[in-house]
């Protein structure tokens, strides 16, 4: 097994003369700054400048450095897969040559990798990221593009980041059709992953050049995630269906939170002689208690590799009741709101206030009560002496 280095960095390029020394200069300095012992694999698709010998150049002097031409079915996710197949190493990283992803964050994803998570995604749309010098149409259809990329991945804030670090076995065997730009789309939806983490980028517009988007793109796009969706349904265990799994589970939790709710109600009221809204304080702790032991036995009951972020269960149970509180006001919020100042027929209101707190209830608890983060193997904390 060709296991030589322990990350390759792979940069696609087409027409890339006047980036490509500085991009491989700056990501072969990020190495020796953070130790990385890295190789980095140029995937061109024949430039017809200067490209192709400016790299054959330098990987004469440098042993880390090598060049593979494609001469068929150009296209920068073909090329990244071609870059998969023909890496020295266990872990990838893509970037961009002209210099829109720092590469100074490489030890950053890195440091993930080695954290335990499968996949590290550079993220323009979290805290610390951010775009310079885009047209706001171009930022549009990007947001656009990524909204409907997070209904398959609502863990990851930017998946159609070309910036991203994946371990070899995530890609391995998965069915990859490249094609387009979102390749990571298509490793998220096919590949076989559990922890996913996010690093903030700052992404910079190569000056001059204009994007190719078109609407070819766009629907380009729209058959992608179709045909994701599709995969999913078909192979089942992978991230996107396991996600419908969980939602699907609170969501039949709920239901018996209601049931247990209305129980608790009648029985209360009609056989312990309490006051009906007393009845129903108690009956709502009820179905809190119940959905809470439901889906943290089952709708969000960790894989092998992963484990809560909350460790005690009774501190996802706390998380877990002011999440239901606060649920309760907004409910209660819409339907005073929309019935009263919008003058929303009040069944309706309800209706509308009931999905809402479903969905926000559901990202929160999932995001904040039942948070994983890969198992903690505890190593670090052996020191040698206990080898003795
Ligand atoms: N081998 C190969 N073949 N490389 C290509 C091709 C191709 O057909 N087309 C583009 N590239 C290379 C470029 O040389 C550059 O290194 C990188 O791929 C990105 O191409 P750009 O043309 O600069 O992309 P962009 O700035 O419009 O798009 C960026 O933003 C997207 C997110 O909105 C890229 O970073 C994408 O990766 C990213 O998905
Ligand atoms: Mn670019």
């Amino acid at each position: 097994m060709n296991t030589e280095y322990g990350i390759t960095v792979i940069i696609p390029t087409f027409n890339e003369e006047n980036n490509i020394a500085s991009i491989i200069h700056a990501v072969n300095s990020s190495f020796s700054k953070s130790g990385i012992s890295g190789e980095i694999l140029v995937v061109d698709d024949e430039s017809r400048d200067e490209t192709i010998e400016i790299v054959r150049n330098i990987s004469r002097k440098c042993g880390n450095v090598r060049i593979i031409v494609r001469h068929e079915d150009h296209g920068l996710s073909q090329s990244v897969v071609e870059g998969f197949k023909q890496a020295n190493s266990e872990l990838f990283l893509v970037i961009d040559a002209d210099f829109s992803h720092p590469p100074e964050l490489i030890p950053r994803f890195y440091e993930e990798i080695k954290k335990g998570h499968e996949v590290v995604v550079g993220s323009r749309y979290i805290r610390g990221g951010g775009i310079r010098q885009w047209p706001l149409k171009r930022r549009v259809l990007s947001l656009g593009a990524t909204g409907l990329g997070r209904i398959l991945f609502p863990e990851v804030t930017d998946p159609v980041s070309g910036f991203f670090a994946v371990k070899k076995e995530v890609v391995e065997r998965a069915p990859l059709k490249p094609r387009g730009y979102k390749i990571l789309m298509e490793i998220l939806g096919k590949g076989r992953w559990d922890s996913i983490s996010e690093v903030p980028f700052t992404f910079s517009d190569r000056k001059g050049g204009e994007s190719k988007l078109s609407l070819k793109i766009i629907l380009e796009y729209i058959e992608q995630v179709l045909n994701i969706t599709k995969y999913s349904i078909d192979v089942r265990d992978n991230s996107v269906w396991n996600e419908w799994k969980r939602l699907s589970r609170f969501c039949f939790v709920g239901l018996s939170g209601i049931a247990v709710n209305m129980g608790a109600l009648y029985l209360l009221t009609e056989y312990s002689g309490f006051y009906f809204l007393t009845a129903s304080a108690v009956a709502i702790e009820l179905s809190i208690i119940n959905n809470f032991i439901w889906n943290d036995i089952w709708t969000f009951k960790p894989p092998e590799n992963l484990s809560p972020h909350r460790e005690s269960r009774f501190h996802r149970f706390l998380s877990f009741q002011c999440v239901s509180i606060a649920s309760l006001l907004i409910n209660m919020g819409i339907l005073y709101s929309l019935t009263d100042f919008l003058g929303v027929y009040y069944m309706i209101s309800n209706f509308i206030g009931i999905l809402v707190v479903f969905f926000w209830n559901y990202f929160v608890n999932r995001n904040l009560t039942w948070k994983l983060q890969p198992f903690d193997r505890g190593c670090e904390e052996i020191s040698p002496e206990d080898f003795n």
